[in-house]
């Protein structure tokens, strides 16, 4: 008998992977991207906000959206992205916003200067910040600060409702009216909506145990301006405060969407204080620190949306990335074409990562297909896109 199925258990089987999907209500539009950082799908997270008040009846639509909400954008820049920068913020520039940027201090002093004198002689930049440049160690607890830092110059910098952090390799595939339209709509406001990725909670012991037990040091807390003095070192001891917390060590993504709320609980609250200093010699801190954050609190929790509203591409064809995600602009076929372009042309969320080339010609193809921002637009194509990024939206907020 081994080996050949019954026609009886085939058909149940089929039934059953049908009743599946029906439960999970993915719509037109498949979770590529990244199958070990899963977004919200009904598995691991079940929406525990109150019962739907919102139907897609009578929810505020794009297109007769009036309000719009004011947006503080965090953008950190390498040394690689750092020629990405001018287009990029071409791109996400809106009069109305707060733009904050940091260029790390390991970027050659020259190369920032011209791009900071460019940026300043700029009449519509003059809501362009540019941050003092400090070392900020990737994996290390100064990466978590300086986001921190951030927000903080923007907070100074005047009134706004959301904050968005983004890196200088990312992409917009939607035009700056669009996150500040959506963001402003009553059924995101109600909920105080905070968009950030949970990873599922089978994820999270381990997490901990491979992020937090041996204590791992980022020599940039030592405030040398130094930029070989900013590294991770992780020391073969383990913490005594491992089996103390008594919160709960959340796994997450560092991209996030947050309310101005979120933003002042984060870098004022003494509770939020203690938990950073509970993490800040752990590994990877930016992508547990805010996820358990919002989650420990009761208020907080209830406002989170598991999705970060990015895509990044972790496979391709089957094939896993590896440690970094795949960059769009590099992956070619044999025949030239770029392997990820009919994936991403089809994707329903905000920004794109990772880019690498100035001016690829797949930005002037988003430009044109997908945000319309571009010298060359596709009208039909561009309100595909518009309306597969909406469903997403009232996907996510169970109305589909
Ligand atoms: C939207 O419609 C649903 C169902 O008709 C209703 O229960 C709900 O109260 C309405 N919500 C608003 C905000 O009008
Ligand atoms: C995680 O570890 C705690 C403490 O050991 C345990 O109570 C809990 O059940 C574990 N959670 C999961 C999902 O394995
Ligand atoms: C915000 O964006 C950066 C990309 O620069 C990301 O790596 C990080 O996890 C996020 N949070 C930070 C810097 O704390
Ligand atoms: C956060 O929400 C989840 C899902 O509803 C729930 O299981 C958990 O207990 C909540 N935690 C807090 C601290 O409210």
């Amino acid at each position: 008998m081994k080996g050949s199925l019954r026609p009886s258990v085939v058909l149940f089987n089929a039934m059953f992977l049908f009743a599946l999907c029906v439960q999970a209500r993915v719509p037109t539009f498949s979770y590529i991207g990244e199958p070990s950082h899963s977004p919200v799908s009904a598995d691991n997270f079940t929406p525990h906000w109150q019962a739907k008040r919102w139907t897609l009846e009578n929810v505020t639509r794009l297109s007769d959206a009036t309000d719009e909400a004011t947006i503080a954008y965090f953008i950190q820049i390498s040394e690689s992205s750092l020629p990405l920068t001018p287009r990029l913020l071409s791109r996400i520039h809106h009069p109305g916003n707060f733009y904050a940027l940091h260029f790390d201090k390991k970027i050659p002093a020259h190369r920032v200067v011209a791009l900071v004198s460019q940026i300043k002689n700029e009449p519509r930049y003059s809501n362009v910040l540019v941050m003092p440049r400090e070392p900020v160690t990737y994996r290390g607890i100064t990466m978590v600060l300086n986001n921190m830092a951030a927000i903080s110059h923007l907070l100074e910098r005047g009134h706004w409702d959301y904050f968005i952090n983004l890196s200088g390799s990312d992409y917009p595939l939607v035009a700056p009216e669009v996150p500040r339209k959506i963001l402003a709509m009553p059924h995101v406001r109600e909920r105080a909506s905070n968009f950030f990725i949970v990873s599922p909670k089978e994820q999270w012991n381990r997490t901990k145990e491979y992020r937090l037990e041996r204590i791992a040091v980022d020599t940039a807390l030592g405030m040398s301006e130094k930029p070989q003095d900013s590294e991770l070192v992780i020391l073969d001891q383990t913490t005594p405060l491992f089996s103390k917390l008594n919160y709960e060590f959340v796994k997450g993504e560092g991209w996030l969407i947050l309310t101005r709320e979120a933003c002042k609980f984060m870098i004022s609250s003494p509770y939020a204080r203690k938990m950073l200093l509970s993490m800040a010699f752990s590994q990877d801190a930016s992508e547990h620190f805010y996820v358990s954050l919002f989650w420990n609190n009761p208020d907080f929790n209830k406002t989170i949306v598991s999705h970060s509203l990015r895509t990044v591409y972790w496979e391709v064809n089957g094939k896993p990335s590896g440690q970094h995600p795949y960059t769009i602009d590099k992956l070619r076929e044999s025949d030239g074409s770029y392997a990820l372009w009919d994936r991403l042309r089809t994707s329903p969320h905000w920004f794109a990562r990772k880019f690498s080339v100035p001016d690829n010609e797949v930005m002037d193809w988003i430009d044109n297909q997908m945000s319309g921002l571009g010298l060359d637009v596709d009208e039909g194509a561009v309100d595909e896109s518009t309306k597969r990024m909406e469903a997403h939206l009232h996907w996510l907020y169970g109305m589909m």
